[in-house]
């Protein structure tokens, strides 16, 4: 271990976020500017985000809902398993949610047949909610397109049900049509030269393979940093167990093509992880993969040894978590971090997860050794999260008056109510001592979009990168961790309260 890494980690031992401030260095930077600046990180080793940000696989902060934003925003959303056994279908289904939000090229475009008429395609475009059908055959080749102006016009509406829709549609030998597949832009040049709104994909027999539209192309543009598959879908992950249904809800989630699996327990250190990893990548070969949690270097070591493509790092300091409380075991958050960075190298992407309770402590897990953040409590509440409003009445202290405040909930995934849902324990009170719970559940003020929040985050941090007199995130790592004693300074009691009390 080279001596400033061996001085850093004695320097941070016994110590997380808070515990320091970073010594600001000359700037460098013109503009503070968040899309000027490249913040692009691992998320694991074949994944890289535009925006260094995951959201927690927490059935009160990801489902479909949030990871869509969140892909769409340059972060990554993962999909908590806190379904219950029987339910592998539903987690399947955000997963699917996620995968179809379209900006780029529809795989599976809405089709009527040939033979259907006017009327059934009107209540299938009202049904599905889109603008365009492709009629196919009974074979699925292409043989035209029909949009809703060309049904809106259809001037006998009382003969909606007996004209054909091939009567109307655009048939396949005036359609500019693409053999095989097609990167998004190419698309695009196809569409500007020949002035078209629509270009169907098919096979070399002529069966439908896709759909480009102009619309979704206008609508990826705008979302310039968004985490996407090769196919210009929105990527997503997915959490599993280490036991029980968990490689059969990997087999079913990998088949909905999730970009990245999550093997999440509360102690990834441990026999059955080590059982778990070989059993997946038995099965499963190359998929993308992420476990955890674990916080010392042994447990680091423990997971890269046996071939995951990612770690997450953190075992207690999550908002929701009393794991600490309850059994004195744990690490501070950014010892864990330089350990489990010293001990795995410079290329194994870790994830810091838990304890983000202030955008600046964004800057301090991404310097002391991660390469993303997993968020929960951050952006909790928002109107993308998981669950219904309620409104509680809360007391105003200056009139003694009370009102109805707007509340959302955030539960651990080892909380009561989690683990009830999660196992459907009809008995729960007598289970679930023995279960030892490990979380808490609390009630958090509901907000808007979390999409704000995204903005602010990602504004701090580019201010962050200005302070410490580098040009990209990359950049200040690199700064950082060639001379960590330019940067770090450990903070008295009173320089804390100075700092982060306010
Ligand atoms: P934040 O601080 O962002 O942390 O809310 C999110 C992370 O907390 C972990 N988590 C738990 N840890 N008991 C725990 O010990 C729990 O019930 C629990 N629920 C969530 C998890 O790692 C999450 O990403």
């Amino acid at each position: 271990m080279e001596p400033e890494a061996r001085r850093l980690l004695e320097e941070v031992r016994g110590c997380t976020f808070d515990d320091f401030l970073f010594a600001p260095q000359c700037s460098v930077l013109e503009s503070r500017d968040p899309s000027a600046i490249d913040l692009a990180a691992r998320v694991s080793e074949h994944i890289t985000l535009q925006r260094p940000i995951v959201g927690a696989n927490m059935d009160t902060i990801t489902r479909s809902e949030m990871a869509v934003v969140l892909a769409e925003e340059g972060a990554l959303g993962i999909i908590d398993r806190g379904f219950r056994p029987s339910q592998i279908d539903e987690q399947v289904r955000q997963v699917e949610i996620v995968k179809r939000t379209q900006h780029g090229i529809i795989p599976d475009p809405s089709t009527i047949p040939l033979t259907a008429t006017l009327a059934d395609a009107l209540e299938l475009m009202a049904r599905r909610r889109v603008g365009t059908l492709v009629v196919v055959d009974d074979a699925h080749l292409l043989r035209g397109l029909l949009t809703e102006r060309d049904v809106r016009f259809v001037a006998d509406r009382a003969n909606l049900r007996a004209t054909p829709v091939t009567a109307r549609m655009t048939p396949r030998e005036r359609l500019v049509v693409h053999e095989g597949a097609i990167a998004v832009e190419d698309a695009e040049r196809v569409m500007v030269e020949r002035k078209i709104k629509k270009l169907p994909l098919v096979d070399t027999r002529g069966v439908l393979i896709g759909l480009i539209t102009a619309k979704d192309i206008l609508r990826q543009k705008r979302l310039p940093f968004a985490t996407r598959d090769a196919q210009g879908r929105l990527r997503v992950g997915a959490a599993i167990g280490a036991k029980g249904d968990y490689l059969e809800r990997a087999a079913e989630l990998i088949r909905a093509d999730v970009d990245l699996i999550v093997i999440d327990i509360a102690h990834g250190h441990s026999a059955v992880m080590g059982r778990a990893l070989a059993a997946f990548r038995a099965r499963f070969g190359n998929v993308e993969l992420l476990a955890g949690n674990v916080a010392t270097a042994e447990g680091a070591r423990f997971l890269a040894e046996r071939g995951v493509n990612g770690i997450k790092v953190g075992i207690g300091p999550g908002g929701g978590c009393t794991t600490r409380i309850n059994t004195s075991f744990g690490v501070p958050q950014i010892q864990a971090l330089v350990d489990c960075r010293l001990a795995v190298g410079p290329d194994l992407p870790l994830i810091a997860d838990g304890g983000i309770r202030r955008d600046g402590s964004l800057v301090e897990a991404l310097l002391f050794g991660a390469d993303c953040v997993m968020l929960g409590s951050a952006l909790a509440g928002t109107q993308e999260t998981p669950g219904e409003i309620v409104h509680k009445p809360v007391l105003l202290p200056e009139s003694q008056k009370s009102v109805k405040v707007p509340f959302k909930v955030l539960r651990g995934m080892a909380s009561v109510g989690a683990i009830r849902d999660r196992l459907d324990i009809e008995d729960a009170e007598a289970d679930l001592d023995a279960l030892g719970a490990e979380g808490l559940e609390v009630a958090v003020p509901a907000r808007g979009s979390v999409r704000p929040v995204l903005h602010d985050m990602i504004r701090h941090l580019c201010s962050s990168i200005s302070y410490g007199g580098a040009c990209s995130l990359g950049d200040l790592k690199r700064m950082f961790w060639a001379a960590p004693d330019r940067y770090v300074q450990k903070l008295s009691a009173a320089a804390r309260r100075e700092s982060y009390e306010r």
